[in-house]
């Protein structure tokens, strides 16, 4: 796997390039309005992880924004493999973003006729350090000041940008975001909390984006009979909570053991996220190995 940025492989409106020569038209509405969406797919040794899931969520993300799925799942698919190739393969991850396109003036309202602009990139997968699994991390909460459809993957992520920025000043791996005392996700992450023995997580909807993390590792709890519930989870609760989880793609399962600057439950990864920790190993080594590429 290449991470050097002058030697990265892009793809860029249906060519392969060299990253540092890929461009896009500066009337992109990616560029002018973030009228897009993206996704980001982990692989490791080569083979992609819930690909199927996340073309799927792409997808959803276009059609919410009435912007034509430019390829098919085997187009998207295959696109996707050749962007680890051309990378070096190993355990990377695959960024690809659709924007409404480049139409030949800025104007708010959907242009006519234009195509959707495609990229692609393939970087290392920065999976969390041996450190951050045996002490875990810390994170800060904001407040969540997104707008309503925080389920479309959009790239239009200033208010993320600005919690992440917040989170690294204080170095913390991550802000957990709430909203009227209740809380939504991280900046770039699903939030769990362990009350007692009940694992809690935010429902769907609006207010979150559904992580294909979240689900892999929530059908692996319930196989293993954990209980878990999907609910309102408020911010109070998340302040006592004996443990506290993230996850995503990059993050996978990861365990945050200071809040605000206050220990979380025992100030260590606790049980659950160990037994959680390894549920998710298990699903990705079933499912990454099940496959011949
Ligand atoms: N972010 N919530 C938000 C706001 C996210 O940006 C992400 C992922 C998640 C977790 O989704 P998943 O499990 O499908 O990765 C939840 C990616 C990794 C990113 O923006 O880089």
């Amino acid at each position: 796997m290449t991470d050097g940025v002058a030697t990265a492989t892009a793809f860029v409106d249906g060519s392969f390039v060299p990253v540092t020569e890929a461009r896009v038209s500066v009337l992109d509405r990616g560029f002018l309005f973030a009228d897009g969406v993206y996704e980001v797919i982990p692989a490791y040794a080569g083979k992609t992880f819930a690909l199927q899931q996340h073309l799927a969520r792409l997808a959803r993300s276009l059609h919410e924004l009435q912007i034509a799925n430019p390829h098919t799942e085997t187009e998207w698919t295959e696109l996707a493999n050749q962007l680890m190739e051309r990378n070096g393969g190993g355990d990377c991850m695959i960024y690809l973003q659709v924007t409404r396109g480049a139409p030949a003036k800025r104007s708010h309202a959907f242009p006519t006729q234009v195509k959707p602009t495609v990229v692609g990139l393939c970087n290392a997968l920065p999976i969390p350090s041996e450190t951050a699994l045996r002490d875990g991390v810390a994170a800060v909460t904001r407040p969540d000041i997104r707008w309503g459809r925080c389920d479309i993957k959009s790239i239009a992520l200033l208010p993320n940008i600005l919690a992440s920025q917040a989170a690294n000043e204080k170095s913390c791996n991550e802000a957990i975001l709430h909203r009227d005392g209740r809380v939504t996700e991280g900046a770039s992450s699903n939030v769990w909390a362990v009350l007692g023995t009940a694992v809690v997580t935010p429902s769907k909807g609006p207010e979150i984006l559904a992580g294909i993390t979240r689900d892999v590792l929530l059908e692996a709890l319930r196989a293993a009979k954990v209980p878990v519930q999907e609910r309102r989870l408020t911010l109070n609760e998340l302040r006592s909570a004996d443990e506290i989880w993230l996850t995503s793609s990059t993050r996978e399962v990861l365990p945050v053991t200071k809040l605000d600057g206050d220990p979380v439950g025992a100030r260590k990864p606790g049980a659950l996220w160990k037994k959680a920790y390894a549920l998710f190993q298990d699903a990705k080594h079933k499912a990454v190995s099940s496959r011949a590429s």
